[in-house]
């Protein structure tokens, strides 16, 4: 009686303290998510009323929503098809069940020199998965990875969670944001593994031209590190620079390409994404990335099996009219865009968007006044117009913002309208009728 008296005592008794002690580093990532600041950019606007207008979401990188951004019939139709046949109610193989990997690789070898094989192709949940594995895969204690600034803070998050040190390397504004090659090549040492580009851009919305991926390609050869690709905004371009893909240059540099359905098919809940090596030398294989890639994949979860069941019809079948009728909505957006923050008072925006949805502004903070910084325009802008965009500081600079240009047109314009109202309303009187100074 005694003794089981005792051990229901110690069962229910509560410890002074738990055995837990929070990652620091890992909730000290929370201020790299586009998502997390968002959140709070949209609760404080919430609790200050929000003046009762509609939210004008231009923060953004989900045009989903908006019923001009819907998706093609045949994507759906696609995912009806493989739900409905029964075949995709099993658990996938890990690297993504073989006709999808091989559709991808046809996909993405109409733009290559080569052909790229199912096995060059791995499928993942949706690019930001692609960005975790081959974080992970190239990590290694003391390695470093070189990222673009502004660019797509997930890199560092995942590259720090992989314990990669993550190095920033400046894109050019007055220059269609080109990569600054000696900043590149001063950042480098022994135990760079990786040149992270995205082509085209977030947040800059750039292009980059055939001979500027040349020219990035040749510096990683020179400095003996991988290039990572990240197109999740493959084709979605509208100036008059087409997309290269960088497996072009694979030849050169071995090249990880990082995309997924998200953009292009305007579906980013689908979370169906890949990752795709070129690399004609076989670098990657004598290296054993390729064996890192897929080993981590057995020790992570795989995309949904019946949208793997999709992917060689959606690939397929899309008609060309569904994209091109996007690309015309982008151009009109981004058009309108760049034609009125022209003349809005303590913005400058060094360089026309030519791709993805979004493009940088910087703030000329000496025109406003009672604003601090890009966090405090974000919060205010959102309190009183009711209008969301991103601070430039979670893609890696201060006093900039990003604008999401991939919302309906009417909204948009609303949306610059009241961002103009906004910026005009906190001039200071000498800065009135006077646009920020091109960077
Ligand atoms: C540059 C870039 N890479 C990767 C991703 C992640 O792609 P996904 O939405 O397919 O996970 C995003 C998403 O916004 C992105 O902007």
């Amino acid at each position: 009686m005694e003794s089981s008296s005792a051990s229901n005592e110690e069962v229910t008794a509560v410890p002074a303290s738990w055995n837990f002690e929070p990652n620091e580093t890992l909730l000290g990532l929370m201020a790299l998510s586009v998502r997390g600041v968002l959140a709070r950019i949209k609760a404080e606007m919430v609790a200050g009323g929000g003046g009762g207008r509609p939210v004008i979401p231009m923060g953004h990188g989900d045009p989903s929503a908006f019923p001009c951004f819907r998706t093609a019939p045949e994507a759906v139709d696609a995912v009806a098809g493989a739900l409905q046949s029964g075949e995709y109610n099993s658990y996938s193989t890990c690297v993504g069940l073989e006709p999808a990997r091989r559709s991808v690789a046809r996909y993405l070898s109409r733009d290559l020199p080569y052909e790229l094989s199912p096995d060059d192709v791995y499928l993942t949940n949706g690019g930001a998965q692609a960005i975790e594995i081959v974080c992970s895969a190239l990590a290694r204690p003391g390695a470093n990875i070189l990222l673009p600034r502004p660019g797509y803070k997930l890199y560092e998050a995942r590259a720090v969670f992989s314990g990669m040190e993550a190095r920033y390397f400046d894109l050019v504004p007055g220059e269609g944001w080109e990569v600054d090659t000696d900043s590149v090549r001063a950042l480098a040492d022994k135990n760079t593994v990786a040149v992270v580009i995205i082509n085209p851009g977030n947040p800059c919305g750039n292009v980059y031209s055939y001979e500027h991926l040349a020219k990035v390609a040749e510096t990683a050869r020179k400095l003996g590190v991988f290039v990572v690709a990240d197109e999740a905004y493959a084709h979605l371009t509208f100036g008059e620079r087409r997309f290269v893909p960088m497996g072009v240059f694979g030849a050169v540099a071995p090249v990880i390409t990082l995309g997924s359905i998200s953009k292009r098919w305007l579906v980013p809940g689908w979370r169906l994404g890949w990752i795709a090596t070129s690399d004609p030398s076989g670098v990657f294989q004598r290296t054993k990335v390729a064996s890192s890639i897929k080993t981590y994949h057995y020790i992570c979860s795989d995309p949904t099996t019946f949208v793997q069941g999709a992917v060689p019809n959606l690939l397929e079948n899309t008609s060309e009219e569904f994209f091109r009728r996007n690309i015309r909505t982008l151009k009109e957006s981004a058009d309108m865009c760049w034609e009125k923050l022209k003349g809005v008072n303590g913005i400058a925006c060094p360089s026309r968007p030519m791709g993805s949805m979004f493009v940088m502004v910087k703030l000329d903070l000496s025109c406003l006044q009672g604003i601090e910084d890009d966090m405090d325009f974000c919060c205010r802008l959102a309190k009183e117009e009711s209008v969301v965009v991103l601070p430039g500081r979670v893609v890696g600079c201060e006093d900039w913002l990003r604008i999401t240009f991939a919302i309906d047109p009417s909204s948009l314009e609303d949306g610059l309208d009241r961002l103009r109202s906004f910026c005009s309303r906190h001039s200071k009187p000498a800065a009135q009728g006077s646009a920020a100074s091109v960077v």
